[in-house]
Order: C-alpha cells, then structure tokens, then sequence
C-alpha cells in the first residue's frame, strides 16, 4: 500500500491509467488496491476523467527527518511495514545489530498490552520502538512504564492536546478515549546485558477507524480538528523521553512520581483492580516511588505493581 500511498500522498488527482502505469498492474487492479485503501481509513475520491485523489493528504515520515530530529549519535530505523516495531527492534538486538529507535508507517501485529491488539493503519499515526540499554539493574525499571506515560504526556501537551490525562499504570487518555499506549518488553538477562523495548503508539491523525478498534479512542486531530506533522510528534516524544529517561536513571522514578500524580485522571476515584477473578475495591490515593498505585480499602491501604491488573471506574459496567 506504500507505494500507492507515496502517489497519492499530494492530495492531487492521479489517472488510473498512470497509477497502473507507475505500479505496473492494470486499472482494474488499482481499483481493487483503493478499495483497500479506503478499507484502511484513508478517504479516496474517484472522478470520472480526473481520477482518483486522497480527501486529505498525507505526510509520510521520512527517514532523513528522523534522523535529523534523532541526531548523529542515535541509530533510526525506519520501515514502510513491520509486524510489530517491538519486535524489529527485538530481532536486531538478537542480531547483534541494535536500534536506538525503530519506527513504521504501518504494522501488521501491532501489539497492545495485557495481549491486545493495537490497531496500526499506514500514513496516519505513530509507532514507535525506544532502545534503552539497562545498566542500573530493577531500579532503573521501577516505575519506567508510568515514567514513558509521563513523556508521552508532556507531548501532547507541546501538540496542544490539553484535556489528556494519565490513566494508572500508563494509559493516556482524553476523557475515557485512548490517544496513546505504552508497552514496555525486557530483552536479555537483567543479571547480565539487557534491554527495555519502549513501545509508543501514538494516535496523531487518524481520523476512521481501520478495523475493529474494541475500546473508545481519540487521536491528536480529533482533538485539535486539523491534522498535525509526525515529524513534529516525534522530535517532541523524543525531547521527552530522553529527559524522563535520565531523570529515571539518575533518581529513579520517586523523582517523577508527583509530577505523574498531578496528571492521573483516577487520583482518589472510586475503583475496582482486577487480576484474574480476584477483585480489590477502594478509593486511589496515589502511587508510591516505584509506582504502585495506592487503594484504600475498608481495611487499609494497599498498594500494587502493574503487569496483568485491570483497572475501571468502580460501578463502570
Ligand atoms: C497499550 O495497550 O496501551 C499499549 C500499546 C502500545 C502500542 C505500541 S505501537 C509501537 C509498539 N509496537 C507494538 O507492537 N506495540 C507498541
């Protein structure tokens, strides 16, 4: 689809006969491919006579831009179509041949957590794969995830996205819609040489559901009503995090931990933790330096790390 992508991506009308001529398939089969197109959440206009154009152009990333934005020291990988950038970046850390960033303009499994899915349409958001070599051992992951959340935050507010929020332990939110997900996978032996994979879904500027997308969610230029350049989504996640990220090396999370609370949306709601059939119920008050969150429960306060948890609004259906 990115070849067909890279003509249309002007917003001008393109003839049928040219784009077959481009690809080298024939007219029938350039409209089979803008069906799948349009199946994807791109809107395409066909005029007799004119041929076919996107009602909005796109800009698509560029591997040049990246790494300018990166600067010369940090390794970008950039690829039109990946399973998942968490695993690319995965599998060339097996090859002996690490990324810092591994990024792409679609992915086919993109991955989610708690095993979900994360819905990846071409040409419109951001996925995104941070390196982080682990050097200080557990502390230096305490509350990392809940840290990325905090960056991707502070993003968002530079785009202008002003009524996002934190969702515990690292959902950002507009109201109840998601507009970003972090997932965070560990690779290697934390007793010898490992690796975070910081995964970063950002949705920038789609604007229709490609597929099935099972919770509410909200993108960038939904918020802002016009679309916003990845590149300058990027250049800004990445001034966050690699702050965040030597905060969190240097003091570790405890040092963050106020400025995340100042954000979480849930901070003393009502809730119900779930883990399997076990279910906690209680008000929120708060996370602790590494990032657990805080329950009060008729008994005590009680507090629990993130992995498997579920959280929702106590009385949410
Ligand atoms: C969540 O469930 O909230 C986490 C979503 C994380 C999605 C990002 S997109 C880039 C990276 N690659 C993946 O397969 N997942 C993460």
């Amino acid at each position: 689809m990115h070849d067909l992508l890279e003509i249309l991506a002007d917003g001008e009308f393109h003839s049928g006969a040219r784009i077959g001529a481009r690809l080298g398939i024939t007219r029938a089969a350039v409209w089979k491919r803008m069906q799948k197109l349009q199946h994807q959440g791109h809107a395409v206009e066909s005029v007799s006579g004119k041929g076919y154009r996107l009602a909005d152009a796109v800009e698509l990333l560029d591997a040049e831009r990246l790494q300018q934005l990166s600067g010369p020291g940090c390794k970008v990988v950039l690829l039109t179509s990946l399973d998942s950038t968490n695993e690319h970046a995965k599998r060339l850390i097996k090859a002996g041949q690490p990324a810092d960033v591994v990024l792409a303009e679609e992915q086919t499994q993109g991955r989610g957590r708690r095993g979900r899915p994360w819905q990846s349409p071409g040409a419109c958001n951001l996925y995104a794969s941070f390196v982080w070599p682990v050097t200080e051992g557990m502390r230096q992951l305490e509350g990392l995830s809940l840290a990325v959340g905090l960056a991707v935050l502070r993003c968002l507010d530079d785009a202008g996205v002003t009524a996002a929020g934190l969702k515990w332990p690292n959902d950002v939110l507009v109201g109840e819609k998601k507009i970003a997900g972090v997932l965070l996978e560990l690779v290697g032996d934390l007793a010898d040489q490992s690796h975070v994979i910081i995964g970063i879904g950002i949705n920038v500027n789609m604007h229709r559901p490609a597929g099935e997308i099972g919770q509410p969610w909200t993108s960038v230029r939904q918020q802002l009503g016009r679309p916003l350049s990845r590149h300058v989504v990027y250049g800004s996640l990445l001034g966050h995090l690699r702050h965040i990220l030597q905060v969190q090396k240097e003091q570790g999370f405890a040092a963050l931990a106020p400025q995340w609370e100042a954000r979480h949306l849930w901070q003393h709601c009502r809730v119900e933790l779930s883990s399997g059939a076990s279910r906690v119920l209680g008000q929120v008050v708060g996370i602790n330096a590494r990032g657990e969150l805080g329950i009060k429960t008729s008994q005590a306060v009680q507090y629990f790390a993130g992995g498997e948890l579920s959280l929702r609004l106590a009385g949410d259906s």
